[in-house]
């Protein structure tokens, strides 16, 4: 297994460029089971999430094309894919690869939309919480699917097709909003999503599937109105940039000071993650080109954070504040309420001289003024991510193991980090 070396310590200085959202990509690549024609995505990142959903598409006789290089491309473009579904061969996804990665699950949706009938393992993915798929089974329900549960999978089927409804979930779900949104395109009738994620990849999804011929109007508020269409045709849609992806290495700059723009990142997409930054006393500024963190010298402020749904705090950042506010100058509260069990990095956050102390969802960080590396170990994307940003304001050596965790969520982390002065490398097994 890989692991990577970093020998902390030094102030990044440079761009870095913001790869295309994993979290759009993956329903966007799903989406284009609910049509016959050419689905292209652009500014498609490499990841290993993207390459294990190829392989769940390509079992049910999806084509998938990745263009190749072009003369004067810029390397830090993303890739282009042509995503084909015109003969879907079968609508069953199986335990050993839906078990992979959670996002897979929400297959079931086009599959039932256009073919009537799914059969998909229930879901597995990153260890932070039960992470059940009860909600998305009620949407589809909602909109006439009749569901049976049998040996870990779950089986819908509909009749007739199926028809629009009103889903009224009862917790902001990203991924119950995915499917309910895809399932609905295709659906007889209008379909009402009361309590609808906000996430900007939910707008992203129903942006390329209005190009496609769907009609979805509210995506980006918490009411969805979805009119049902015959069918979708093929588009071109470009996936936009990872506000993650994003926040993470704002996060890694203001802890380890200096000066670094984040090309092409948008921040209305993390406005929220932004303020809590500035707040510690980075400097963020909005370019033309991106956004721009600075910290030159002064002290890390301590911050109270709740995660929320958009447009709140993201989960999904949370365990990278949390390395951040272990060197602020003074005590942090940060209160995880979208996942349970999300603080496994904390345990690993000790190791490299945090005090952190965890009461129920809430965990209090008193700031020490010095990290020392260690020998660490990478539980769950975002909390590995976590590790390597407190390793680079570290004095020492830090090694993460398991960075395969790593490598599902964060294109060329090393070399985009590395590209601004860090010293860290990849050790191959
Ligand atoms: C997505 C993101 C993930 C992010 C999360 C919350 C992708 C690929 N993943 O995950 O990175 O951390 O949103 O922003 O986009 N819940 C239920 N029943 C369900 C579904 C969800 O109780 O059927 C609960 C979950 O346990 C959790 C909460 O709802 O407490 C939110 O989960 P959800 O938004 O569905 O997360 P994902 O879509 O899996």
């Amino acid at each position: 297994m890989d692991r990577i070396r970093i020998v902390g310590g030094q102030k990044l200085a440079g761009s870095i460029p913001i790869s295309g959202a994993k979290n759009a990509t993956l329903p966007l690549m799903i989406a284009g089971l609910l049509t016959q024609d050419t689905l292209i995505l652009e500014n498609v990142p490499r990841l290993a999430d993207v390459v294990l959903l190829q392989r769940i598409l390509g079992n049910l006789g999806v084509d998938i094309m990745i263009a190749g290089k072009r003369a004067g491309a810029d390397p830090n473009s993303g890739r282009t894919i042509h995503v084909s579904a015109k003969n879907i061969v079968d609508t069953n996804a199986s335990y050993d690869l839906v078990s992979q990665m959670r996002a897979s699950f929400w297959v079931v949706a086009p599959l039932l939309a256009r073919m009537g009938e799914a059969k998909v393992s229930m879901p597995g993915g990153c260890a932070i919480g039960t992470r059940p798929v009860d909600l998305l089974i009620m949407a589809l329900q909602d909109l006439g699917a009749e569901i049976e549960i049998d040996g870990g999978y779950v089986i819908a089927r509909t009749k007739n097709g199926l028809r629009g409804g009103k889903i009224v979930f009862p917790t902001v779900t990203v991924g119950g909003t995915h499917t309910a949104v895809m399932a609905a395109t295709l659906a007889r009738g209008t379909t009402e999503i009361e309590n609808a994620a906000r996430e900007p990849e939910v707008g992203d999804l129903a942006d390329c599937l209005n190009k496609m011929g769907a009609k979805i109007s509210g995506a980006g508020t918490s009411r969805i109105v979805i009119e049902g269409v015959d069918k979708l045709n093929g588009t071109r849609h470009s996936v936009l940039p990872d506000r993650i992806e994003t926040g993470t290495y704002a996060m890694a700059v203001a802890m380890t000071g200096g000066d670094v723009l984040l090309q092409n990142a948008r921040p209305e997409l993390l406005q929220s993650a932004l303020d809590v930054i500035a707040s510690t006393g980075a400097s963020v500024t909005a370019t033309n080109e991106g956004i721009r963190i600075a910290r030159n010298g002064g002290q890390i402020a301590p911050v109270e954070v709740t995660t929320q749904p958009f447009p709140g705090f993201p989960t999904d950042l949370q365990a990278q504040l949390m390395a951040l506010t272990s060197r602020a100058n003074g005590t942090s509260h940060i209160t995880e309420t979208i996942f349970e069990n999300r603080f496994m990095h904390v345990q690993e956050l000790a190791r490299l001289g945090a005090r952190i102390k965890l009461d129920g969802e809430t965990a209090t960080i008193e700031g020490v003024p010095r990290l020392r590396g260690a020998p660490v170990m990478a539980t769950d994307l975002r909390a590995s991510v976590s590790l390597v940003i407190a390793a680079l304001a570290a004095e020492g050596e830090t090694t993460v193991n398991r960075v395969y965790h790593l490598d599902r969520g964060f294109e060329r982390l090393e070399a985009k980090l590395a590209a601004c002065g860090a010293q860290i490398e990849r050790l191959s097994a």
